[in-house]
C-alpha cells in the first residue's frame, strides 16, 4: 500500500525558508515511495482555533481531512522569538478535531520536525518545541530532526540546498517518516 505523507509548515509568505525546508523533507518521503501533500502558505491561514466553534473554513476542513488520512507527517516552522510561529501552532491546534477518531490526534503516525530560523538557538528550540507538541498529540517524532539555520544555509526552491549535509538531513527525515508508516502497515 502506498504511504501518504502530509507536510505542514512555512510562513504566510509563500516559498519561505521553512516552506522550502519542508519540501526538502517531502522530497525524501517521495523518494522512499510515498505520495506527498504539502499544506503551506496562505492555505494555513485559519481562524484562531476555538473549541466552541464547530463551523470550519475550507482551509480548515482540508487540513483536518488531510491529517486524518495521513500515514505520516512532516512539520516545519520558522523560529519566531525562539519558538513555533503562531501560524503553525494554530494549524496544529486543529488536530483537536481528531480527538474522537478511532486513531485519535496523531496516534500511530511518525512526525518529522524542522525548525528554520536565523541562528542556531531558535532553530533548535523551535524544532524541540515541535517535538513537544507531537508528543502531546500522541505522535512519534522521528529520531532525526532538522535545525535549518538560514544565516548559514539558504534553501532553494523545491527544497534544494547547496549544503549537502542539510539536504541529506532533510531527506532522511522524510524517509524515516515513510519507513515508520511501512513498518506499521505490515
Ligand atoms: C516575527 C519574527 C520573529 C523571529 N524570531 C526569530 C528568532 O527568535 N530567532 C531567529 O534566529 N530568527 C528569528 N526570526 C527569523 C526567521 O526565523 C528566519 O527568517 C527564518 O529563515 C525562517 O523564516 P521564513 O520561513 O519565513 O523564511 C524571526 C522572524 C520573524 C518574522
Amino acid at each position: 500500500m502506498t504511504v501518504t505523507v502530509v507536510g505542514i509548515g512555512g510562513s504566510v509568505r509563500s516559498d519561505s525558508q521553512s516552506e522550502r525546508a519542508l519540501h526538502g523533507a517531502l522530497a525524501g518521503a517521495r523518494e522512499a515511495g510515498a505520495k506527498v501533500h504539502a499544506i503551506t502558505g496562505s492555505n494555513l491561514v485559519l481562524p484562531f482555533y476555538d473549541p466552541l466553534v464547530t463551523e470550519r473554513t475550507d482551509n480548515a476542513r482540508d487540513l483536518v481531512e488531510a491529517l486524518r488520512a495521513a500515514d505520516g507527517i512532516v512539520l516545519s516552522s520558522p523560529g519566531y522569538h525562539g519558538t513555533v510561529s503562531g501560524l503553525v501552532k494554530n494549524a496544529l491546534d486543529y488536530v483537536e478535531d481528531l480527538r474522537d477518531d478511532d486513531r485519535p490526534y496523531l496516534e500511530g503516525r511518525a512526525v518529522g520536525c524542522i525548525g528554520a530560523a536565523y541562528g542556531w538557538q531558535a532553530t533548535v528550540t523551535t524544532m524541540q518545541a515541535l517535538r513537544s507538541v507531537v508528543h502531546a498529540l500522541r505522535g512519534w517524532p522521528t529520531p532525526l530532526g532538522a535545525a535549518v539555520n538560514s544565516a548559514e544555509t539558504q534553501m532553494g526552491p523545491g527544497g534544494d540546498c547547496a549544503d549537502a549535509k542539510v539536504a541529506a538531513n532533510l531527506r532522511t527525515i522524510g524517509r524515516q517518516v515513510v519507513e515508520f508508516a511501512q513498518q506499521r502497515q505490515v
